[in-house]
């Protein structure tokens, strides 16, 4: 595959709560991937395709209602050459719908970049990233230093989903920078040697 090639962006929402915010910051995320053309976002919404949450035994295929499901998510996520993860704080941590994706995942992770945009009270989500990043050093995953953050993140955005504020442009366009830079390096090198798990 070329450089040049658009990479493909998961856009993993991470929040599947009734009444969720999450649409709001989601918007403002694509709204900043559609500005780039070497960018090509998927919106993986686990609100729109939830996961069972009991995972099969050890060595076991996943129940036929299981395997239905992955289905919508699974090659979306094999598929992606970077992730962003889009995260409130639940409790100090991250919610337990996007712990299940992961979990329902292995390989789909290994070797490559995974940000962050997180949100929440006044913490801005930034608990549920710290927690995130242990979990994905486990499954190979290169997470990214740079993070954009909402904190109180309901007076955050204007009605029209906007936000006012050119610092938080600039920690986006940083944020896409260092992923892009990773992504390609790891597709690069992914496509010279296989990755070895
Ligand atoms: C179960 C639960 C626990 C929460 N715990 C925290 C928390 O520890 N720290 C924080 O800053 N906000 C916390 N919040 C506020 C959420 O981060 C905020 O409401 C956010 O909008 C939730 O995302 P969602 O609406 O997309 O589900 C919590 C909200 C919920 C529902």
């Amino acid at each position: 595959m070329s450089s040049t090639t658009p990479l493909r962006v998961a856009v993993l929402v991470g929040s599947t709560r009734e009444g969720r915010f999450a649409p709001v910051v989601v918007k403002w995320l694509t709204g900043h991937l559609g500005q780039r053309d070497d960018l090509r976002a998927d919106v993986v919404d686990l609100a729109e395709t939830p996961l069972p949450t009991v995972l099969p035994a050890f060595g076991q295929d996943p129940a036929p209602e299981a395997v239905q499901a992955l289905a919508l998510v699974t090659p979306r996520l094999a598929a992606a050459d970077a992730f962003v993860f889009v995260t409130p704080e639940y409790n100090h941590s991250f919610p337990a719908s996007l712990k299940n994706a992961i979990d329902w995942h292995g390989v789909e992770w290994h070797g490559k970049p995974v940000a962050f945009v997180s949100y929440g009270g006044l913490s801005g989500g930034l608990r549920a990233v710290e927690q995130l990043r242990v979990v994905m050093a486990e499954l190979n995953a290169m997470t990214i230093r740079n993070t954009v953050s909402f904190h109180n993140a309901f007076g955050a955005f204007g009605a029209d989903g906007r936000v006012d504020d050119p610092a938080v442009d600039t920690a986006a366009k940083a944020l896409l920078d260092q992923l892009t830079w990773w992504a390609h390096a790891l597709r690069d090198a992914k496509s010279a040697r296989p990755y070895a798990a």
